[in-house]
């Protein structure tokens, strides 16, 4: 079995873009948020972040059985996405895929969903800061590790390219991880302050 983990900020379309690759590959697909909700695997609740505290040690042992399970069944993919699929141990990991998106784009996706303005800003500075995919570099896998800027892609073609890139090992040069710099690009433009006071 391999298996992908799909990383990124909220908003970048991590959920979406599983469910295609899903149908694409027959494969099965772990959303850990889903998870932890349904199988209570959670600490308690951050009413400032307004977000709930997860117990890794719980979600990893569950992971762990489910990953054991699909195996037996001759599972041949294997999706898990969330913003902190970094806590999966290095040895399950066969891909590592990070899904960023423009911190302006990401704005009003995150609007369009009604977030709170502290919550979208709280994530669009995550994302200019490349938190998820800085959490996935420093866990130094030695499996591939790409990042797809999904900013003005149609959820079709990000997934599209993942299974091309998984199924039919396309090139993956264009896609590794660190490229992506919102950082870098709004500094140049002088617009740092629109997000950060
Ligand atoms: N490539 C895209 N282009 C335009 N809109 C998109 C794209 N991908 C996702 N969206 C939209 O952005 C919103 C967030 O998508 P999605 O729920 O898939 O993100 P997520 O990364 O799973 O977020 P979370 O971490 O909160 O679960 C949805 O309204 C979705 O329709
Ligand atoms: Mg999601």
């Amino acid at each position: 079995m391999k298996t992908i983990i799909i990383s990124g900020t909220p908003g970048t379309g991590k959920t979406s873009v599983s469910k295609l690759i899903l149908k694409a590959l027959n494969a099965k697909l772990i959303t850990l948020n889903e998870l932890v909700i349904k199988e209570g695997l959670i600490l308690g609740y951050d009413e400032i972040r307004e977000t709930s505290i997860i117990n890794k040690r719980k979600i990893l042992r569950r992971i762990k059985s489910l990953i054991s399970q699909y195996k037996k069944d001759t599972i041949k993919y294997l999706i898990i996405e969330s913003h902190f699929s970094d806590i999966i141990p290095n040895r399950y990991i066969d891909y590592a895929i990070v899904l960023r998106c423009d911190p302006d784009e990401l704005f009003k996706r995150l609007e369009k969903r009604g977030y709170r303005k502290e919550k979208i800003i709280e994530n669009v500075q995550s994302e200019i800061l490349g938190n998820c995919a800085n959490y996935i570099i420093n866990k130094g896998l030695k499996k591939p590790v790409l990042e797809i800027d999904t900013s003005c892609k149609k959820v079709e073609d990000i997934a599209k390219i993942v299974v091309d890139l998984i199924v039919l090992r396309i090139d993956s040069r264009g896609y590794e991880i660190g490229k992506i710099d919102w950082l870098e690009k709004l500094y140049y433009k002088n617009r740092l302050k629109e997000y950060f006071d």
